[in-house]
């Protein structure tokens, strides 16, 4: 599944090798777009999840059953608050099967004023709404129950700054 899966720029690679695909927005329009893309790639069934930004976890009654991997890139910016983060985070961790992979980007705090959350102020920088310090995170997902195995940062590529790419894993179940 992708969470903030947008009109599918993801959803075509990753679709063709998935059993079915689960697009998560809160825009009706995007999910028609992603469904579209999807079709135009592979036979991948679809299932659009629509999310009310007050209310993500209407997720949890929507999709049934465990999926194998998590995906949410570019979105984590553009969420109202850190808190908020968490909340998706713990969706994920309910979702993700045992073992089941969460890949998650985030934009970065260095500690200097520039890049601390934005909190309520979208009309300046949506992109910069939310941000991070990478041990905090790291340590966020671990509360959630992650065990964070990785993380990629891009200090800055030729789009944007302060990447950070996180891959964690739900524990398999004990036997
Ligand atoms: C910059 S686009 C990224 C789309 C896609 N992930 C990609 O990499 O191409 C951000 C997407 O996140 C969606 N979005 C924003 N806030 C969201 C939220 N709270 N829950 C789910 N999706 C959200 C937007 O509607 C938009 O489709």
């Amino acid at each position: 599944m992708e969470w903030g899966c947008g009109g599918g720029a993801n959803a075509v690679s990753i679709a063709p090798f998935a059993r079915e695909f689960i697009g998560v927005d809160v825009s009706d329009e995007s999910l028609r777009e992603c469904g579209r893309q999807v079709a135009a790639h592979c036979d991948t069934p679809f299932l659009p999840v629509r999310v009310a930004v007050a209310n993500p976890e209407t997720a949890l009654r929507d999709i049934e059953g465990p999926c194998d991997l998590f995906l949410c890139v570019y979105v984590f910016e553009l969420i109202p608050s850190p808190a908020y983060g968490e909340r998706i985070l713990r969706i994920a961790y309910e979702l993700l099967a045992p073992g089941g992979l969460a890949l998650i980007q985030i934009k970065y705090d260095t500690g200097s004023w520039r890049t601390r959350p934005r909190r309520l102020s979208y009309r300046f920088s949506p992109g910069n709404m939310t941000t991070y310090p990478i041990h905090a995170f790291w340590q966020l997902a671990t509360r959630c129950g992650f065990a964070p195995e990785y993380v990629e940062l891009v200090p800055r590529d030729e789009v944007d700054e302060r990447y950070a790419y996180f891959v964690l894993v739900k524990p398999p179940a004990p036997r």
